[in-house]
């Protein structure tokens, strides 16, 4: 059994992320180093694999390994006989690129299942089909974004609770596709800290994002404001990395402490198949 020491780690950007070597997934799940997995996650918040061959039933292992795993309710992403598992595609079962976006709510800043009571632990990608050009994603540092915070601002936070609502988020970005009745009432608008205390590091993080509706407590209008200028100013240049995509990349990352985004691409020429799983977290505090 592997343990973090022995994999190979290259930094990705100054604030976070980490390229790992010297694991294979396409080895049976019992003798893939999940505690190790876990432990180089909380240090380094992103892990990417690149060139592996992480078979359905691996990623589920894997996930599985760290805690209990995530059906999403969006149920026609289900992929591969898991409902473990969400695909990502725009193509048809040609193989040919259909124009449409599978989730556009993607394309804005978010960490994924705040939507939820227990909001997403880690978020598992594995990379089947890419574009040549765009469809990167990109993610940032909310430790980082906390610890820039200047001290005013923090303590007003510390008492401020931001309410998530998947309703919400889809409808304003997708339009199309609306969530139906029975979704809607699987997942009502939650509250949640607007910083939270990783749980396993103890350190705070601006816990926001694109799920957010309004402010527990503040004026409806006053509280979309409010929310829009602070995940303005939470991303910042310096505590970005920005992933391009290589077919058979795996990522994985902690949604606890980090924001992402995927960017556009030509939906309609261009190929991009990517196989999700996310894994429950806790409920933030
Ligand atoms: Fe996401």
């Amino acid at each position: 059994m592997q343990t973090e020491a022995q994999f190979r780690v290259r930094r990705l950007a100054p604030a976070l992320g980490a390229e790992l070597s010297g694991i294979d997934f396409s080895l049976p799940a019992e003798a893939l180093p999940i505690k190790a997995l876990y432990a180089a996650l909380l240090e380094h918040q992103l892990l990417l694999f690149r060139g592996q061959t992480v078979p359905p039933e691996t990623q589920v292992a894997i996930a599985r390994g760290f805690g209990e795993v995530q059906v999403h309710v969006m149920n026609q992403y289900h992929a591969d006989g898991f409902p473990e598992l969400y695909r990502l595609s725009n193509v048809d079962e040609k193989g040919r690129p259909t124009g449409k976006h599978p989730d556009r709510g993607t394309l804005a800043w978010h960490t994924d299942g705040s939507w939820q009571r227990r909001t997403g632990q880690a978020t598992m990608l594995y990379a089947e089909r890419v574009p040549d050009e765009g469809g990167g994603t990109e993610w940032c540092d909310m430790y980082g974004a906390y610890d820039a915070l200047e001290p005013t601002l923090r303590t007003q936070l510390a008492g401020l609770r931001a309410v998530h609502n998947l309703d919400f988020s889809r409808n304003r970005r997708h339009g199309e596709e609306p969530m139906s009745e029975e979704q809607k009432r699987a997942v009502p608008p939650v509250d949640h800290p607007i910083v939270r205390t990783h749980p396993d590091t103890g350190r705070k993080a601006v816990f926001l994002g694109d799920h957010a509706e309004s402010i527990v407590g503040m004026d409806y209008a006053a509280g979309r404001r409010f929310i829009d200028a602070l995940n303005a100013r939470i991303v910042r240049p310096e505590l970005v990395y920005a992933h391009r995509w290589q077919a058979q990349d795996f990522v994985i990352w902690d949604n606890r402490c980090t924001l992402h985004r995927a960017l556009a691409y030509d939906t309609a020429n261009a190929a991009r198949v990517i196989r999700r799983c996310t894994v429950l977290g806790e409920v933030p505090a």
